[in-house]
Formats: C-alpha cells, sequence, structure tokens
C-alpha cells in the first residue's frame, strides 16, 4: 500500500461526495474549501469513531481477550511504548494484571477496507497495510505449536524493516517455503562443520579485544569496548573484514549508524505501514543506504579479490556449490547485512550483561574466576573452545544472563495469515488475521518456571549435585525439590525452523 492510496481513501471519498452534492444541488450549494474540508473531518471523525466502536465491541475476533483500552483501540499506542525503550517491561506488567493472554494491539487501518482501490493502485506492493490484531501469549503450551512443527509464518512486524523495495533479507521473509529455501545456506554456513573454520577469527578478535583493554588506563566503557569487538568479528564474518572499529574507532560513523537505528524497526514493527513515511522524513533513514552502499563495496571487493578463509559469506554467496542456483547478488548482501545486525547487538548485549552480573556479584565472580584458574594456568589461551565445554560455572553464567536479559526481549512475531481459518494452538483460538507473539523476557522471568526469577543465580544451570555443594541453602537434597528450574521455558534464541541459526556461533563467543 503506497502513501497515494492512504491519502486517496482519506480523501477521496468526501471530496466526491462534497462534488456530487454541489452537482445535485445545481450550484446552489457550490463546492467550496471549506465545505470541502467539513466533508472529510466528518468523514474522518465517523470511521474513527466506528472503527473505535468495533475494536472495543463483543463482536471484534478477539473479543474474548482481555488487555488495555489503549492497546485494544490502536497499535499507536505500543508504538509510543516501545519508543520508551521499556516495551518488555510493559508487556511483563500486562501478563502480571491479565494473566497469560493479552490483547496488546491492533492497527486494521482505515485502508485495508478498501481493497478495489489497493488492488488497482498498489504497484510494487511490499507493505502490508492490513495489519492484523495481535495478543501476547506466555502460555508454554502455545510455544510448540507456534514456532515449532506446522509453525505459523512470520507476523507483519517484520514489515516494518523495510523502507522501499530492498530485498527481504532472512529474518524478514514472511513466506514459510521461501525462508526455507533461503535459510539452506544460512544453516551450513553456522552449522557445527563450518564454525570450527571460524575459531581461528574470533581468537585474533578476541585477543584484540584483550590487548585494547590492557592499553587503556582510567576509565574503560567496557559495553562499548565488547560491542566494538562484536562488530568487527560479525564483519570479518560476513564481509572478510572491514569494520575494524577496536583498532581505529567508529571512523566512519557505521558502528553509531548501526547502533542508533536498532530501536527504529522496533517501534515501526508495530504500524509497518507508517515505515515509509518514515524512510522519507528528512535527516531519518538516509544513513542506512549509506551503510547499504558501505556493503555493498565490501560485497565487491570480497568477490573480485576471491575468499581468503571460509566465512559467512563463502556460504551466502554460494563458493561452496551447494545451491543448484547462484542467488542474486543482492541476496547475499542482504545477508551479510544481516550477520552484521542479528549477530553484533545480539551477542554484545549478552555479553556486556554477564560482566555487569558478574562485576555486581562478588560470589558470583569469584566462583567463576575459580573455575577459571582450575582450567588454565596463567599464560594459557583460554580460547580453547573445547574446554569450554567442561566449566558448568562459566555455561550456567552464560545461561543465566541470557535468562535475565534476554538480548530479543520481545521475541520474534508470528502472525495466522488473513485469509487463514482459525488456527488453535494450545488451548487458544487465533483467528485469520492475528499476530502472535510471545515475550521471552515476560516468559524468563515468570516464578511458576524459574523460582526468585530476579536473583542472578548461575547454579540453578548446573547439575544436582553441583549446585547442592555451592548453595546448600536453596539445594540441598530436601529442599531442591520446591526449587522450579523448567529449562524448556528457556527460549532467548526462539525455537522452530526461524529460530536463531547463530545460536552456537553465539554460544561461542
Ligand atoms: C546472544 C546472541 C543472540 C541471540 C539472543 C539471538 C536471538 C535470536 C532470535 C530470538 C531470533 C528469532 C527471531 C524470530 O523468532 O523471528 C534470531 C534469529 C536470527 N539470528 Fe540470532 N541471536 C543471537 C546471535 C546471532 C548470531 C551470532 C548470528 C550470526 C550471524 C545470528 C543470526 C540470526 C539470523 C540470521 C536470524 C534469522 C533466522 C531466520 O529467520 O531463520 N544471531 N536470533
Ligand atoms: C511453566 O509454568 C506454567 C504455568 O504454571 C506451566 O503450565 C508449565 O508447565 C511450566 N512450563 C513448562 C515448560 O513446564
Ligand atoms: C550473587 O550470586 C550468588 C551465587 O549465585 C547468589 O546466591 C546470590 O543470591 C547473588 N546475589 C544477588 C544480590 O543477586
Ligand atoms: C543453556 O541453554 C541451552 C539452550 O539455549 C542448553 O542447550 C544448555 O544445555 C544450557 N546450559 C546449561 C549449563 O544448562
Amino acid at each position: 500500500m503506497n502513501p497515494f492510496t492512504h491519502f486517496l481513501s482519506i480523501f477521496a471519498a468526501p471530496v466526491a461526495i462534497a462534488r456530487l452534492q454541489a452537482h445535485l444541488s445545481n450550484g446552489f450549494l457550490p463546492m467550496t474549501t471549506s465545505g470541502c474540508l467539513q466533508f472529510i473531518c466528518v468523514y474522518v471523525m465517523t470511521l474513527v469513531l466506528s472503527v473505535s466502536t468495533y475494536r472495543l465491541s463483543p463482536f471484534h475476533p478477539l473479543a474474548q481477550y482481555p488487555g488495555p483500552v489503549l492497546c485494544k483501540l490502536s497499535k499507536l499506542w505500543m508504538m509510543y511504548i516501545s519508543s520508551q525503550g521499556k516495551q518488555h517491561i510493559y508487556y511483563q506488567a500486562l501478563h502480571r494484571r491479565y494473566g497469560d493472554v493479552v490483547r496488546i494491539g491492533k492497527f486494521e487501518f482505515i485502508i485495508s477496507n478498501c481493497r478495489p482501490c489497493s488492488g488497482a493502485l498498489a504497484v510494487n506492493n511490499t507493505v502490508n497495510v492490513a495489519g492484523p490484531n495481535e495478543l501476547s501469549i506466555i502460555d508454554p503450551s502455545v510455544m510448540s505449536p507456534l514456532y515449532g512443527q506446522n509453525e505459523l509464518p512470520k507476523g507483519p512486524m517484520w514489515d516494518g524493516r523495510l523502507s522501499g523495495g530492498q530485498t527481504r533479507s532472512l529474518v524478514a521473509v514472511r513466506d514459510l517455503h521461501e525462508h526455507a529455501r533461503r535459510r539452506k545456506p544460512w544453516a551450513r554456513a553456522l552449522g557445527t562443520a563450518a564454525l570450527k573454520n571460524y575459531e581461528p577469527i574470533m581468537k585474533q578478535r578476541a585477543h584484540e579485544l584483550v590487548e585494547r583493554l590492557e592499553r587503556t588506563d582510567g576509565r574503560v566503557d567496557l559495553a562499548e569496548f565488547i560491542s566494538f569487538f562484536a562488530y568487527d568479528f560479525m564483519s570479518d564474518m560476513a564481509f572478510g573484514g572491514g569494520f575494524d572499529l577496536l583498532k581505529n574507532g567508529d571512523k566512519n560513523g557505521f558502528w553509531r549508524l548501526l547502533d542508533s537505528s536498532v530501536p527504529t524497526p522496533t517501534i515501526l514493527g508495530h504500524a509497518p505501514w507508517l515505515s515509509q513515511y518514515y524512510a522519507r522524513l528528512p535527516g531519518k533513514g538516509t544513513t542506512m543506504p549509506e551503510f547499504r552502499a558501505f556493503a555493498y563495496g565490501c560485497a565487491q571487493k570480497r568477490i573480485s579479490e576471491g575468499s581468503t578463509a571460509k566465512d559467512i559469506f563463502y556460504y551466502l554467496n554460494n563458493e561452496d556449490g551447494h545451491e543448484p542456483v547462484q542467488p542474486p547478488l543482492r541476496e547475499v548482501i542482504s545477508g551479510g547485512t544481516l550477520v552484521i545486525v542479528a549477530g553484533s547487538d545480539t551477542t554484545a548485549s549478552a555479553l556486556s550483561n554477564a560482566f555487569y552480573m558478574l562485576l555486581c556479584n562478588s560470589t558470583a565472580y569469584k566462583r567463576l574466576r575459580g573455575e577459571i584458574d582450575k582450567h588454565f594456568a596463567p599464560g594459557d589461551d583460554v580460547s580453547d573452545v573445547a574446554k569450554h565445554l567442561n566449566m558448568p560455572y562459566l555455561n550456567g553464567v552464560i545461561n543465566e544472563s541470557l535468562r535475565m536479559f534476554p538480548p530479543v526481549p520481545s521475541g520474534g512475531q508470528r502472525a495466522n495469515p488473513h485469509d487463514a481459518p482459525t488456527q488453535i494452538l494450545g488451548s487458544y483460538a487465533i483467528p485469520g488475521g492475528t499476530s502472535v507473539i510471545t515475550p521471552i523476557y515476560v516468559l524468563h522471568r515468570d516464578p511458576r518456571n524459574f523460582s526468585e526469577p530476579e536473583t542472578f543465580m548461575p547454579e540453578r544451570w548446573m547439575s544436582p549435585d553441583l549446585r547442592a555443594q555451592l548453595e546448600p541453602e536453596i539445594f540441598s537434597e530436601n529442599k531442591a525439590a520446591s526449587f522450579v528450574h523448567e529449562p524448556t521455558a528457556f527460549i532467548p534464541f526462539s525455537i522452530g525452523s526461524s529460530n536463531c541459526v547463530g545460536k552456537s556461533l553465539a554460544y561461542q563467543m
């Protein structure tokens, strides 16, 4: 749906009526500007009023589900909430108040009722205006039908990431077949066999980070250095290098650009039809093309120079010759960009949060330190991945950080398509045109699945005897039974066929 159709459907009808009236009255009531404006006002107000009444009425398909009035009325409310950066906290409050399922919004914009004109006018129609109703569900019985087998396809929130005709990256592909096809090279690129090849690159970047920290004295913004490390490594993976933030700082401003552009799609995801306007605002969305040009340059250079190492690009560009058809260059580039966008901020945030929690809790810090000292002598190479597997406290710290601060706190949206029949997920009926999210942050802090959810306790991830040894107060044999620890409700990487392909790589980092 393009802006012209938006415009037309708001103004065409009242203006036409005004004209008709002027015509019928034989010039007795001439068509004046103010007359037209009156018609437009009345028309729009009637629309808003009738749409609002419908959304609150018992005739609405989601009327059976509870939720705040503002959410039922318009998705603009959730846009406002997410622009404040505390969307996940808001979801948590909603679930505390309303239970396992909450209606979090609806943005079935007026235009969606205007099929004939959209059919005729929509050219290159990438943004689907007919947005769905949306539910947030934290009942685990819904998770597996929602994300797992016969899962629902991705929801319209991903359209908020497009601002024009650019190629959809894997994460935004809503068609299940197309998604499965596009995901194949990713699965090879991030599978166990390929990961072995990335170890030296990761090792080198990790050394660079440590060196850089050693050279700095005084106060350090650890989160920024970690983020530089993650971006550097991911750009190595995506395009065979090009960032070098640890060495040069943010010379061409891409880090700031990418870092600051993360919230926008989240906000626009609530009302994808707005993204095309956003992209047209002066000074907004204009830096992304610059980055895309940069990515294009990196990819070109990479292709002309040939690969020196097997990285993710090697697979995405089908250099292993596995795919019968060579993917178009723009698809490969969108993939490279996605590696940086999906892989850097997530891992950087997970690592920063882990360090933050350790620095806040000296008990946990000392225990981890003890474990590291046990496995490595001073001067040893600590990046030995095989050894990490046998370090239960380290793995506990990682999972506990991901539990308390999942880097994708609101989860991925799925939707029952508009023309599809109602589907039953667990014990909920999901009518066609309904989107569903599982807010991971809320799920991870649900005391029914994790006792003492607000406490950072890596021990909860350890084996019964190890944790009883460390925290006898909580985990001694007669007490452990009353401590709930339900790892199936732990889904920082989502689950199912669209879960995070980069999961194993992320654990290595
Ligand atoms: C701690 C780190 C990470 C977390 C918590 C994380 C989380 C997630 C989640 C929750 C999704 C699913 C979104 C949905 O359900 O729609 C996802 C998808 C994805 N992630 Fe990650 N991610 C992390 C690191 C990475 C890394 C290192 C890569 C490497 C390139 C990566 C690449 C991707 C891609 C390509 C997708 C889209 C998959 C698809 O649609 O099939 N992620 N991630
Ligand atoms: C998490 O808690 C819910 C609600 O009490 C419960 O029904 C569910 O079984 C628990 N999760 C899992 C995966 O067992
Ligand atoms: C610090 O960590 C220990 C060990 O995991 C845990 O028992 C304790 O509750 C934590 N303290 C705080 C304030 O989170
Ligand atoms: C951490 O979580 C992952 C799932 O994301 C799981 O496979 C792994 O076993 C967990 N680690 C520990 C130590 O429980």
